[in-house]
């Protein structure tokens, strides 16, 4: 891992100078105003979280207020933030905060983490912030910047790979002997990460860390930090029958629920023996001709299938069975056919008429 002895001094440098210092949360001691600022940007941009932040104050000064207010005059303010359930822990959070704390928010980030609503990344900017305690955040912005200046590996969202960050960031902290230099660098990390540090297109160009920085220096801003690893689909695998009689094939159609519900396609066997009984019960010969297989992706799996083409001769057009019917191919447009197996049909059409 990179050895950056002074990441905080120059991050603190970097804010004083180029950060943001007159967002309406800013300037002030006041836990509850840093608190409810702080849930209110969970998810939430800046620009969105501004007017809904004021109208708030305005309506509850206190967390007194706050608490005491009904909760639908609450979720009535909060009408178009999003994320219902922040508004409903805040509520419930002011209450914790003006009956069993006597209306003052608990100092450390322990005490804070307990209350409703409140994470740990919430807990260390509320005392960072509030008291000028010395954590660390560790928020969606924070991981992208320590993932791409130290060259983090893995996916952040990972058990392994964030508890690795949280150790990471908690050496990165300065000291504690000046509070204001702990708020500079709270805020520091927040600026970076929603200023330059960006997720789609970095300006990497007036970055503090640019000459240092493993993914500026490797040119690995999009790899960095690691997606989240895609979901194993489960595999599961059928054998379909093209099955020919002159200028028709044989349609069935599905039960009506589960894939492809109710839409006519064709016959289908768990194994190629299976399938072959099929082709016979229907005036097939044995001998199935082998075509090429394809996969379809579902939701939540993956079919792979096995196509075979059989020959029939002179089987009745009239079936009794509704569910299975001798699809003439010029009108195969008429059926409800599922695409994949639509475009099979159609790949085989120009050889079959
Ligand atoms: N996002 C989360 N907390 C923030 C803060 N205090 N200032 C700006 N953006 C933030």
């Amino acid at each position: 891992m990179l050895e950056l002895t002074d990441f905080s001094s120059r991050l603190i440098a970097w804010q004083r100078i180029h950060g943001r210092h007159d967002l309406p949360w800013q300037n002030t001691r006041d836990a509850y105003r840093i608190w409810l600022s702080e849930i209110m940007l969970q998810q939430t941009q800046v620009s969105t979280v501004i007017p809904y932040y004021a109208r708030f104050l305005e309506r509850f000064p206190t967390v007194t207020a706050l608490a005491d207010a009904p909760i639908d005059d609450v979720m009535a303010l909060w009408a178009g933030l999003g994320y219902y359930s922040r508004a409903r822990n805040l509520h419930r959070c002011a209450q914790v905060v003006a009956y069993e704390h006597g209306g003052a928010f608990p100092r450390t980030v322990d005490e804070l983490a307990e209350l409703p609503g409140i994470g740990r990344s919430t807990a260390a900017a509320v005392a960072s912030f509030a008291f000028a305690a010395r954590a660390t955040i560790l928020d969606g912005n924070v991981k992208r910047v320590l993932a791409r200046v130290f060259g983090v590996a893995g996916f952040p969202g990972e058990k392994k790979v964030e508890s690795a960050m949280w150790k990471l960031a908690e050496s990165l902290l300065p000291d504690a002997a000046n509070k204001e230099e702990v708020t500079a660098y709270t805020q520091g990390l927040m600026d970076l990460g929603a200023t330059l540090c960006v997720r789609g297109k970095p300006d990497c160009a007036r970055c503090p860390f640019a000459s240092d920085c493993v993914a500026n220096v490797e040119g690995r801003q999009r790899e960095l930090p690691a997606a989240r690893p895609k979901k194993a689909v489960p595999t599961r695998k059928t054998w379909m029958l093209v099955l020919r009689d002159g200028d028709s094939i044989l349609l069935e159609k599905r039960p009506p629920t589960g894939i492809w519900g109710g839409l006519w396609s064709l016959p289908e066997a768990s194994d190629e023996a299976a399938l072959v009984q099929v082709a016979h019960s229907h005036g097939g010969d044995e001998r199935l001709q082998r075509l090429a297989s394809f996969s379809h992706t579902f939701t939540h799996f993956k079919l792979d299938i096995e196509p075979r083409l059989g020959e029939a001769r002179g089987t009745p057009r009239e079936l009794s069975d509704a569910q299975t019917v001798w699809a003439p191919l010029a009108r195969i447009d008429s059926y409800g056919v599922p695409a994949p197996v639509r475009k099979l049909i159609d790949a085989l059409t120009g050889s079959l008429i």
